[in-house]
Parts: structure tokens; C-alpha cells; sequence
């Protein structure tokens, strides 16, 4: 079963950090020989995807999810950095690669949506040569076998009178269009991994879940991995087969989504999730007290603690590891230490 599983990894990552440089304070520190601290925006987060399968990267605005995501795709911004761990993409170790050795894997082997869908297009080119130009970069084809592919990726993703549509402008199309132009390009060179960092957020609801359900066809028909980035359980809920759940830059509960969603450990999670709407029927939202550390300024011990209704007292002191509590499922909480 071991071998079987295996077999099967598309990405793992283990431990992976990311690090800022901390903010100067005044000429001395930087001109000082000892080197800064970074501050860690990610720390010590492991992923596991299999093929066709999708993890859900789940957690307040803050905790990580787009650093992490953009870290797998050689994409932190400087002065950020990968300051440790492992990324092993289809058998290949991604952390040490030069940026040339990147752009032959990004938006190849991994496509990428970005948060920011409306800054993503650019208004003074037609969508169609937009999509067409995600594979003359990567030299899948060129002029007007480009365009003929480009307008059937368009298609594919459900765009009505794509040979039309392609050369139109992006002001001409709504959000939820675009953001189907955008997934239409980041599949164009067939990629293994698919990465949309909360790729419904800037939409309203029904178009929200046409986005979820073209996520799911095409991950089916395509037989791509998905990581979907989201503040939001719906999300998981719809499209997850696993689920990370993360806190101030590390993933404190991980497992089978079904399970976590029905049977969450961790209290932070059982507060995301206590927080949806309608979790509670005719009851206000109970949302968390208090808000996400600064990750320049964690607590000594369990980052969650200062907002954790379970704490105890060596929760200050102590931060806590990781817990198998089931097969697949992880926890980071000293409650649940000595459980398994
Ligand atoms: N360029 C930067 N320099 C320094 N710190 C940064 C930079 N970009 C992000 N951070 C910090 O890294 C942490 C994680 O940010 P990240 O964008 O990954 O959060 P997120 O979970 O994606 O939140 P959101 O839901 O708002 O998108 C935050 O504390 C953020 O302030
Ligand atoms: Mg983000």
C-alpha cells in the first residue's frame, strides 16, 4: 500500500519555509555583519498530492495560503524567500532550481490562477491572443495554430461563440468570463498541477459555483491535480478531497476533507468552521475573537493560543507538533498530543 501511495505523488512537500527579511530598523542594522532574522511567513508546512486528486488550502486572510501556493510555483516575491524544505514535483526536487529551469515548469507542468484575477489580463490584448500566447511561450505552437488551440481552450471552458469571443477585449468581458479566460490559459500546456489561488473570491455566488463546477469537469476530464487556495469551507467542501487547514504559516490540521469537515480536531478549525453561515441554524455567526498574529510577533508557544477557547497553560509555553490522530490525519495541538 505504501508503494501504491507512492506511486501515485504528484507534489510532496515537506517542512517547506518561507522567509521576508525582517523590516530595518534604523542605518545600524542593516549596515550590522550579522545577517537579519527573516521573518517566516510560512513554517514547517507539508502537502501531499496524488494524482486527479485535490487539496483544499484553507485559513483566515494572513495565514499563509498564497505564500505557500506561490512558493510551489517558484513564485515568491523577493525580498521573500524559500528558507527551507523540500518541494518534490514529479519526482523532481523544484527548491534548487535557477529561474530558467522554473519557466520551463511553470505554466507547463504547473499552471497558476492568481488571486488577483482583474490585474491578470491585459486590457490592450484580445483574450484569444492572451491565451494563445500561454503556449507560444512554452513553443506548443505558434501564429495561427496558436489561435486555433486558444479558441478551443475557450471552448473548453465554456466560453459561448469562442472563434467570436476570442477577439474581444477584456473590458468587454464580465468577471466570471475572465476568470474562465484565465483558467483557460493556465490548462493550455497541459499541466499535471493545477494551482488557483482563491479562484472564486472576487465573484458573486452563482458565478462563484459555475467557476467551482468548471473546476471540477476540468480537473475529471483533463485528469489534472488541483490546489485550491480559499478562506472558504464551501470550497472545500465542493471540490477537496483533502484539506489543510493553516494558522500564522503553519498547517495545523490536515487530512481526508470529509472527515475534517465532520469531525474537525483542531480548535481553530472547529471555529472556521463553527463561523460559516448557516452552520448554526437561526444562531448569530460565531466568529473567532480576535485576529491573526503578525508573523514578526508569534506568541512563545501555540500561535493560536491567545484565541483558543481549549487553552491550557503549557499552550504558552510550548509549541505544539505534529499529531497523527488517524490514517492521514495531522494535528498540531498539545490537546491532542498522546492521542493517537
Ligand atoms: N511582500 C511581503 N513582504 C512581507 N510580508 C509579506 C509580503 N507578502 C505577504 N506577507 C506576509 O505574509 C503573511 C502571509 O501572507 P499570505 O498572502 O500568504 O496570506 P493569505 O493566507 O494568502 O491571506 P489572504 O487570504 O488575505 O490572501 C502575511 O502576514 C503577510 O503580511
Ligand atoms: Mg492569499
Amino acid at each position: 500500500m505504501e508503494a501504491n501511495a507512492r506511486d501515485n505523488t504528484l507534489l510532496d512537500v515537506r517542512a517547506l519555509a518561507v522567509e521576508f527579511a525582517a523590516p530595518r530598523r534604523g542605518l545600524r542594522a542593516s549596515i550590522g555583519r550579522a545577517p537579519r532574522a527573516g521573518v517566516r511567513v510560512v513554517d514547517g508546512v507539508s502537502l501531499h498530492i496524488a494524482r486527479g486528486e485535490t487539496l483544499g488550502l484553507v485559513g483566515e486572510s494572513g495565514s499563509g495560503k498564497s505564500m505557500t501556493a506561490l512558493a510551489l510555483a517558484g513564485l515568491v516575491p523577493k525580498p521573500g524567500r524559500i528558507a527551507g524544505g523540500t518541494v518534490r514535483f514529479e519526482g523532481r526536487e523544484l527548491t534548487s532550481l535557477r529561474e530558467a529551469e522554473w519557466r520551463r515548469i511553470r505554466g507547463a507542468r504547473i499552471g497558476f490562477v492568481f488571486q488577483e484575477p482583474s490585474s491578470a489580463l491585459n486590457p490592450v490584448f484580445t483574450i484569444g491572443s492572451q491565451v494563445a500566447e500561454a503556449l507560444e511561450v512554452h513553443g506548443r505552437a505558434s501564429g495561427s495554430a496558436a489561435r486555433a488551440r486558444a479558441v478551443e481552450l475557450l471552448d473548453a471552458v465554456r466560453i459561448p461563440r469562442p472563434a467570436a469571443r476570442a477577439d474581444d477585449y477584456p473590458h468587454q468581458w464580465s468577471g466570471g468570463m475572465k476568470q474562465r479566460a484565465l483558467l483557460a490559459a493556465a490548462i493550455a500546456c497541459d499541466p499535471a498541477l493545477l494551482i488557483a489561488d482563491e479562484p472564486t473570491t472576487a465573484l458573486d455566488v452563482r458565478i462563484q459555483a459555475e467557476i467551482l463546477d468548471l473546476l471540477a469537469e476540468l480537473r475529471d476530464r483533463l485528469g489534472l491535480s488541483l490546489l485550491v487556495v480559499t478562506h472558504d469551507f464551501g470550497v472545500v467542501e465542493r471540490l477537496a478531497d483533502r484539506v489543510a487547514v493553516m494558522y500564522a504559516g503553519r498547517a495545523v490540521e490536515s487530512g481526508p476533507a470529509r472527515e475534517v469537515l465532520a469531525a474537525p480536531s483542531h480548535p481553530y478549525t472547529r471555529g472556521l468552521l463553527a463561523s460559516r453561515p448557516g452552520a448554526t441554524p437561526g444562531r448569530r455567526l460565531a466568529a473567532i475573537p480576535g485576529s491573526v498574529p503578525d508573523p514578526a510577533a508569534l506568541p512563545r508557544g501555540c500561535a493560536f493560543a491567545p484565541r483558543c477557547p481549549e487553552r491550557i497553560e503549557a499552550c504558552d509555553e510550548r509549541r505544539p507538533g505534529a499529531t497523527a490522530i488517524a490514517p492521514g490525519r495531522e494535528v498540531r495541538c498539545l490537546l491532542r498530543e498522546g492521542t493517537a
